[in-house]
């Protein structure tokens, strides 16, 4: 069954052959989408034949975003640390205790519920991809019970169980890294396809250059991908390690040397840029600017957690992206979809070309430009086919 989409006043492809600029647009486009691919896309008038047909309006058609980093398995909420937070008490991950504590009494359904309402909330918004990580279990059946409850809602699963020393190891860092590479890691590998680790030396809470280095070891031994929390509160070792592991991607990058930037520019490493944590930490934004003249891939995503940034939202990422990162509107579309597909190394997401997944995100708007033009107004929804 093949099913014609027209009426697209603009189509960004992330192609740029098929189309205008980097991010390949083609006006006045259509696209057949025959199961769940793209088989064609080019101008209306040229369009061939299909079994249905769904006319969008004059609307513009994106790559449905990738949103590659969320944590969506927990409990509670922290709302009152946020406020705390904004009458000066600065972020530390201390806060991600509470979580765990919630995290651990909640029941499976419990946890399921909460997990496929904030997957719908981002649907509704324009995310057809997103991954998630464990960490707020951190132990040997919560952490694996985590992953397995993600696994009903994305392939892009992420074992996070160095997301923080839990309260009962306090003081017994080594020890809390043998469970994680050791027990821990057997029994949630099967259900994830990367590794990350919370790498921050500035956190009393995180894991040093040394523990992240065991940790992310002992994942790609076991058959995962690498993935890391660098650099976010501090220019400590977590991006350059990343690049020396050949990690698909190190997120944050908020505070880097000249150093770090070389090294994200010699290496094939994404560097996930957060910015809805800067705007719930009250933080200075990573500089997007320089990365891109460095010649680094940046991608954008929303970092959803109860903690540091409670946004679901895409478009307000990219809107906080083009206003505080000094990042175009073209640049901040291209990283919230191609961007995220290359920091999740999907090929087949991210883009709007023959064989790529028919993941389409429609806006009640003529352009990609009004993603960042129109702050805070709920243009995108990803388009059921
Ligand atoms: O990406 N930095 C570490 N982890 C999360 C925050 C988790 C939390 O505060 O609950 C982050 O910011
Ligand atoms: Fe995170």
């Amino acid at each position: 069954m093949s099913t014609l989409v027209t009426g697209i006043a603009e189509l960004v492809t992330n192609d740029p052959e098929a189309g205008e600029g980097p991010l390949g647009t083609l006006a006045d486009a259509a696209l057949v989408v025959s199961g769940d691919h793209v088989v064609w896309v080019g101008a209306a008038r040229d369009a061939p034949y299909a079994d249905t047909r769904v006319d969008v309006g004059g609307r513009a058609v994106l790559p449905g975003f990738v949103d590659s980093h969320a944590h969506l398995v927990f409990a509670g909420d922290r709302a009152a640390e946020f406020e705390a937070r904004m009458s000066g008490t600065p972020y530390d991950g201390g806060g991600i205790a509470t979580t765990v504590a919630a995290t651990r009494a909640a029941t499976d359904d419990e946890l399921r519920g909460h997990l496929r309402a904030l997957v719908e909330e981002m649907r509704g918004q324009g995310t057809t991809t997103v991954e998630v990580k464990s960490g707020y279990g951190l132990d040997v059946e919560q952490e694996a019970r985590a992953l397995r409850l993600a696994r009903e809602v994305t392939e892009e699963t992420t074992f996070l169980g160095a997301h923080v020393v839990p309260p009962e190891y306090a003081g017994r860092t080594g020890e809390y890294v043998a469970l994680v590479t050791g027990p821990m890691l057997a029994a949630c590998a099967p259900h994830a396809r990367w590794i990350d680790v919370f790498c921050e030396p500035a956190s009393a809470h995180a894991f040093d250059g040394d523990a992240a280095r065991a940790v992310l070891s002992a994942g790609r031994d076991a058959g995962l991908g690498l993935r890391v929390h660098a650099n976010q509160l501090s220019a400590g070792p977590g991006v350059q390690l990343a690049v020396e592991l050949g990690a698909a991607s190190a997120d944050h990058c908020t505070h880097l040397t000249d150093d770090d930037v070389d090294a994200l520019a010699s290496g094939t490493t994404v560097a996930t840029l957060l910015p809805g944590v800067e705007f719930a930490t009250r933080s200075p934004y990573p500089d997007a600017r320089r990365l891109l003249e460095a010649g680094v891939t940046v991608a954008l995503a929303t970092d959803c957690n109860p903690g540091s940034c409670y946004t679901s939202s895409m478009p307000f990422c990219i809107a906080l992206a083009v206003r505080e990162m000094g990042m175009t509107p073209a640049e901040a579309v291209w990283a919230a979809t191609a961007g995220g597909a290359a920091a999740l190394d999907r090929g087949d997401v991210g883009r709007l070309g023959v064989g790529a997944r028919a993941d389409l995100t429609v806006l009640d708007a003529p352009s990609y430009r009004h993603l960042a033009y129109r702050p805070g107004v709920p243009l995108a929804r990803a388009l059921a086919i």
